[in-house]
């Protein structure tokens, strides 16, 4: 086995797709409760670009060369002395820790209790997109009481940024769920998005749009905000009495906000989301991908080489499903 790999790293905060280098590393070794994969694709999620802008600094990076990227499948390549069900080749898929990163590359190290075998059949790209996005769907529509068999009160929900990479399983999972869905996204997207599961679309750059409000006049039982910061104000009015809005997006005034709904006993509530990824989760929607009950839509792939035009894909905020990248190099195929 080869004892270099390919790698894309960034030395600092700040810089984008231009601050990311292409290296030769060393390829690391598994510890004992660890698995080396030898990665076929990874996703990039705007948590990647934003830590390299510095949403967590001085925190997470808090060392350079940073190689980032957390969604990640492939084969193993070996695993720690303690690891057992796992073997050479076994086709896997991971949630690599934020502050590690280490996906940007040909080979990344992964925790066994985090890994989760991925049936052979379906692509590795579409499996590394599960991860942080298909992950922040399932748990904040949990959030709001869905049940993906659909035994669930049927609620009445928004989810915004539908074509997202987040929203895009949101409203997979909300139809498992029952729940009537009105979807923001586009107006190229109005079909796509219809056809995920949505009830009712609004193209959000239009007057009816901005409002958010049910073309069919409903009130929200809960919305899942996946689109950047919005002030209260814009929720209050569109929400039942016992409304919820789930901010997959939080910011300082959402917290602000969150804080104040609960100081006062108010019934509606703004409840900011941060993901921390579980195996029981992964394994939940590897399940539901293999069953044919949710599909990830890939806006784009990339191979390694190209990692900077990914990054860039990303970072426009405009992406259909996942932004992939392959690792697989064109004498593997
Ligand atoms: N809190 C957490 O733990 C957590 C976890 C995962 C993600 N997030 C956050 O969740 C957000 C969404 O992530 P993502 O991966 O889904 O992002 P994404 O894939 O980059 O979202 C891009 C999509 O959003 C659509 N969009 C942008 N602005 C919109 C608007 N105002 N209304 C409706 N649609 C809009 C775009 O449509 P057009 O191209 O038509 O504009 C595009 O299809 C990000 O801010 C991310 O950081 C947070």
């Amino acid at each position: 086995m080869a004892t270099t790999m390919k790698a894309v790293h960034y030395r600092r905060y700040g810089g984008g797709a231009a601050g990311l280098e292409h290296v030769e590393v060393s390829i690391p070794t598994p510890r004992k409760d660890e698995i080396l994969i030898k990665l076929e694709a990874v996703s990039i999620n705007p948590i990647d670009w934003k830590m390299q802008k510095g949403i967590f600094k001085p925190f997470v990076p808090n060392k350079f060369p940073f190689t980032p990227v957390s969604d990640v499948a492939g084969k193993v390549a070996s695993v720690g002395r303690n690891v057992e069900g796992f073997k050479e080749g076994d086709n896997v898929v991971t949630v690599l820790p934020t502050r590690n990163g280490g996906g940007l590359a040909e080979y990344a190290i992964a925790s066994s209790n985090m890994t989760v075998k991925n049936p052979t059949e379906i692509p590795a790209a579409e499996v590394s997109g599960l991860g942080i996005a298909g992950l922040t769907a399932l748990k904040s529509l949990e959030l709001i009481g869905a049940k993906f068999d659909g035994t669930g009160t049927p609620s009445n929900i928004l989810i915004t940024a539908a074509s997202g990479g987040v929203g895009h399983y949101a409203v997979q999972l909300a139809r498992l769920a029952n729940f009537h869905i009105t979807a923001t996204c586009g107006a190229r997207n109005l079909e796509l998005v219809k056809n995920l599961g949505a009830d009712e679309v609004l193209d959000y750059k239009t007057p009816q749009g901005e409002t958010l409000a049910s073309p069919s006049g409903k009130k929200y039982d809960a919305v899942i905000h996946c689109g950047s910061s919005l002030p209260w104000s814009k929720f209050d009015p569109i929400i039942s009495n016992n409304g919820k809005v789930i901010d997959v997006t939080p910011t300082v005034s959402s917290i602000f906000t969150y804080s104040l709904k609960k100081l006062s006993f108010s019934k509606k509530q703004l409840l900011p989301f941060l993901l921390i990824p579980k195996f029981k989760d992964l394994q939940v929607m590897v399940n539901l991908l293999q069953d044919g009950k949710i599909k990830t839509l890939v806006d784009s792939k990339f191979p390694l080489a190209l990692a900077k035009e990914a990054w860039l894909k990303s970072m426009d905020g405009h992406a259909t499903g996942k932004v992939i990248v392959e690792m697989i190099n064109q004498n593997d195929k």
